[in-house]
């Protein structure tokens, strides 16, 4: 029996994930079943709670996050279905009956969560909520949708002048507004929409580029009276709207596929299949930025399911190239720039990402601290501050790295390890939960000693 490449320890509740290069080298070979997209999962949850009569759920995401959700909205009186099944079952309470919560509510490490039930909250008349999160969280910007509630009439307060969670939120009726945002962010867009389907009269937001548009596919296949305006990236909702429980087909994401098409194009002699992959164009940077790179990936049996676009993924390693990576793509790859940065570690070239400022306020300081562990490890990267800079081709040695409890870098790091001499572990690996439970599973099947 050969020494086994991927293995987990825990210890302290902590888990670390050790991959051990062996002397020949290792190659990815195999299908992979995509967990379902959180964005999506959470989406479907909320509308669902907040429908009339019954919706049932095709493959949620039965990670951490969507479970934060779950556990907020059953809070609140919507009835959901054990979400360990193929099928959740949500009996939504009709727009409006949202119960007054006896605790607080917690979001836990989730920014959609708390950033779009903020929207929902706040224009829900004569009840009191209050809403935290894990410590991540806590120290997540919340004035991105605090103010523009706020120009709508909501009664938000919090640490920090309402900056930061724990908030405290008086619903209120709201008046309509036209929301120019000073960002693309699908959750500004999403929380503003939220608070527009309890609110008379029309709700607009207006983004300076387009962020993902799952809010607007779901509000819409639910009954909600929605317009989309492309030339100008605006969307409007018209309440009161009533919401229709709905039968939601749930894709796999695109945001965990990617780390099986980074870790299939780095590592030598690799083919994978993935399978069932969400490919909402709002979403798909990331398979623009790897053809730039001159990855080997192609797109097979397209389909609609659900109102959303759906592929089977297949890629073959190749050789990689720097890019430039910058502008109106961000948005399309924002989750996705981690797990390119490690991409880059492997190509010809120096790549350059601008225009992510984002990434500093995500679960962690995504640009810092992927910085910091791929140097750890040997790379050549490069803090900008909205971006980085990745000279590809060092060769990288295995270490000691830390996920700083953001998902995408434990996982990030993990697919690093596969292309890295000796041994590497990475720390607080638990982190992956959040919106992959079975991705160190999924790397033991498909990965094989040569
Ligand atoms: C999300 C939107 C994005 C993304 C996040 C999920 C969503 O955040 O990074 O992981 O489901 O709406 P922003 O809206 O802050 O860009």
């Amino acid at each position: 029996m050969p020494a086994p490449i991927v293995t987990l320890t825990t210890a302290e509740n902590q888990h670390q994930l050790t991959i051990a290069q062996p002397s020949a080298g290792l190659a990815l070979q195999g299908r992979v079943q995509i967990p379902g997209d959180k964005s999506i999962s959470h989406r479907a949850l909320m509308l669902g709670a907040l429908a009339e009569g019954e919706t049932q759920i095709q493959g949620l995401l039965l990670g951490e996050d969507p479970c934060s959700t779950a556990n907020c909205f059953q809070a609140m009186g919507a009835e959901i279905s054990e979400l360990n099944t193929e099928l959740v079952r949500v009996r939504g309470i009709g727009l409006g009956n949202l119960r007054e919560p006896m605790d607080v509510l917690n979001a836990g490490n989730s920014g959609t969560t708390l950033r779009l039930m903020l929207g929902i909250l706040a224009s829900h008349p004569d009840r009191f909520f209050t809403v935290t999160g894990d410590s991540s969280l806590r120290s997540r910007p919340m004035s991105r949708v605090v103010k523009p509630l706020q120009q709508m009439g909501a009664q938000i307060w919090g640490r920090q002048g309402g900056a930061l969670a724990p908030l405290a939120v008086q619903g209120q009726a709201l008046k309509p507004t036209h929301y120019h945002s000073p960002i693309a962010s699908a959750q500004v867009k999403s929380c503003i929409l939220l608070a527009g389907l309890m609110t008379e009269g029309q709700t607009t937001v207006t983004e300076p580029a387009l962020s993902r548009d799952h809010s607007e596919r779901m509000l819409r296949a639910f009954g909600a009276e929605l317009t989309v305006d492309p030339e100008t990236k605006s969307v409007t909702v018209t309440g009161p709207a009533r919401l229709q429980g709905q039968t939601v087909i749930v894709p796999g994401d695109i945001s965990s596929a990617a780390f099986w098409l980074v870790a299939g194009a780095i590592v030598s002699g690799s083919e994978l299949w993935v399978e069932n992959v969400g490919v909402n164009p709002t979403r798909t940077g990331v398979l623009d930025a790897l053809e730039m790179m001159g990855a080997d990936i192609t797109l097979e049996n397209q389909r609609i399911v659900a109102g959303e676009p759906v592929a089977d993924l297949h890629v073959r390693h190749s050789s990689l190239k720097a890019c430039e990576i910058k502008g109106d793509i961000i948005p399309r790859l924002i989750d996705e720039i981690p797990i390119l940065a490690v991409a880059a570690a492997f190509a010809q070239g120096t790549t350059v990402i601008r225009d992510a400022e984002e990434l500093r306020v995500k679960e962690s300081d995504r640009i810092a601290v992927m910085a910091a562990q791929l140097n750890h490890m040997g790379a050549q990267v490069t803090e900008l501050p909205d971006g980085l800079e990745i000279t590809g081709g060092a060769a990288l040695q295995g270490a000691e790295v830390d996920s700083h409890t953001d998902h995408r870098i434990a996982m990030s790091l993990a697919i690093a390890a596969l292309n890295a001499t000796g041994i590497t572990t990475i720390h607080r690996a638990e982190a992956a939960a959040i919106s992959y439970p079975n991705f160190t599973s999924t790397l033991q099947q498909i990965c094989h000693p040569l």
